[in-house]
């Protein structure tokens, strides 16, 4: 009996989550702070003044003081900041309606790095719901939402959409789990990268749909021990470690992505440095990726240069080692399936192609490999890469 009770008790648990029925003693309801929530009233400063009530909140016991923003309406924000440290260990925002930017923001109100709404040092932020976060696609931030120092993030659920370039942005946060979400973004529109990460570490980013211009995910410096799971890309740029910049010390490592779909990217599993960087991008797994016409599947390119710089040449490199691509299979849209370019300074070491498969998305053509100073190891893979050893030993 009380083995029932107990699951009955979790059934509801688990059953009001999905509903987001919120159980917290301690809610705040933006409305009652003022917020109007006609798509037409500027609403930050009852957004701002309820964040302060919020992350001011002394919680009893375990109890996750929340804000909530209700449903059917939809919520005007000017560029705004959410400032911690909070009172309460955890604080939770549940988002329930839209938050929209406004076309023009208020000039004044627009400071580097012109985030429109950012996160900064909260620690065990909830954020979730089943609200859109729109961008209305105005070119004045260079992140839609951004999180600054928030240890223990938790994000799922949102909608994000229209974002004039970055949709995410997660720096300097350790200990991140990011779900279920839907990023939107026209293929045409420049720079939109669904998530960028840098300078964090234990990232974990899965179960989302990300269609954007640019990267579905970036990692930039400083990134590391990060997971990527069950992301559906397209359209896009894929996941990308780097661009890892210019001249500048880069380091990424311990990236493991997996059980990823790209269809109708650009690229799909990409690995891109600067020439003249230092530093290094190593310990790189891609496992188990259904390509549906993308149109790079594998590319490592160590001399990434975009015509916006001046590239000549550099003596210096990011080190690019120890990278897994594993378990590809599907269409590849260019005749290029497979492309490492390294460079001739430090070239990419251990590099192992194994069980891959990529057939042109004309089935008549021929897909190959191409491969500058790559070294590293082959196995089952189709196209051949001619600068790898093949097989130098079973592959499992
Ligand atoms: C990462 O951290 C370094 C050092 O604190 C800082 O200079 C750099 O701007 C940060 N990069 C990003 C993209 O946040
Ligand atoms: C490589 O990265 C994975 C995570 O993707 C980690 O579990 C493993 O310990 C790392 N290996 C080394 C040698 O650091
Ligand atoms: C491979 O990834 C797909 C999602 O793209 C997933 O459905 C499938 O279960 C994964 N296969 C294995 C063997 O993990
Ligand atoms: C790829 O995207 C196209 C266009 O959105 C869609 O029609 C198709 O079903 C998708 N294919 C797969 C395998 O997801
Ligand atoms: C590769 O995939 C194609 C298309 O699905 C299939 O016809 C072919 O047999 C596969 N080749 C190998 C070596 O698995």
């Amino acid at each position: 009996m009380q083995d029932i009770l107990i699951s009955f008790f979790i059934f509801c648990i688990a059953s009001s989550q999905l509903l987001g029925i919120v159980y917290s003693k301690t809610t705040f309801d933006v409305v009652k702070f003022g917020a109007v929530g006609d798509g037409q009233t500027d609403d930050s400063e009852a957004f701002v003044k309820a964040w302060k009530a919020l992350c001011g909140a002394a919680a009893a016991g375990d109890d996750v003081p929340t804000l909530t923003i209700p449903g059917r309406k939809t919520f005007l924000l000017q560029p705004s900041e959410f400032e911690g440290p909070c009172k309460s260990k955890s604080v939770h925002v549940q988002v329930s309606g839209n938050l929209m930017a406004p076309k023009t923001p208020d000039a004044w109100k627009v400071c580097p790095p012109y985030s429109w709404l950012s996160f900064r040092n909260v620690d065990n932020l909830i954020l979730d719901g089943s609200g859109k976060i729109d961008g209305q696609g105005s070119a004045w931030w260079s992140k839609a939402l951004q999180f600054h120092r928030c240890d223990h993030l938790r994000l799922s659920g949102l909608t994000h959409i229209n974002s004039p370039r970055s949709h995410i942005g997660i720096g300097t946060s350790n200990d991140v789990d990011i779900s279920h979400l839907t990023i939107i973004a026209p293929d045409e529109s420049p720079n939109t990268d669904g998530i960028n990460v840098a300078n964090s570490t234990y990232v974990y980013i899965h179960d989302s749909k990300i269609g954007t211009g640019d990267d579905c995910i970036a990692l930039g410096t400083g990134s590391s021990n990060v997971r990527i799971a069950k992301i559906a890309c397209g359209p896009g740029h894929g996941i990308s470690v780097g661009s890892l910049e210019d001249g500048a010390y880069a380091a990424v490592e311990n990236v493991y992505v997996r059980d990823c779909s790209f269809n109708g990217t650009q690229n799909g599993a990409r690995i891109k440095t600067w020439p003249g960087g230092s530093g290094y991008a190593r310990n790189i797994t891609f496992e188990n990726i259904t390509l549906t016409a993308t149109k790079n599947p594998i590319i490592i390119d160590q001399q990434y240069c975009n015509g916006a710089h001046d590239c000549a040449k550099q003596s210096k490199a990011v080190l690019v080692s120890n990278v897994r691509f594993t378990g590809f299979r599907g269409t590849c849209g260019n005749e290029e399936a497979i492309k490492l370019d390294c460079n001739r300074i430090s070239g990419c070491q251990n590099i192992e192609l194994v069980k891959i498969n990529i057939t042109s998305t004309v089935p008549s053509k021929k897909v190959y490999a191409s491969c500058n100073n790559a070294k590293g190891n082959s196995g089952s893979t189709v196209p051949t890469v001619s600068c790898l050893k093949y097989p130098t030993r079973p592959f499992i």
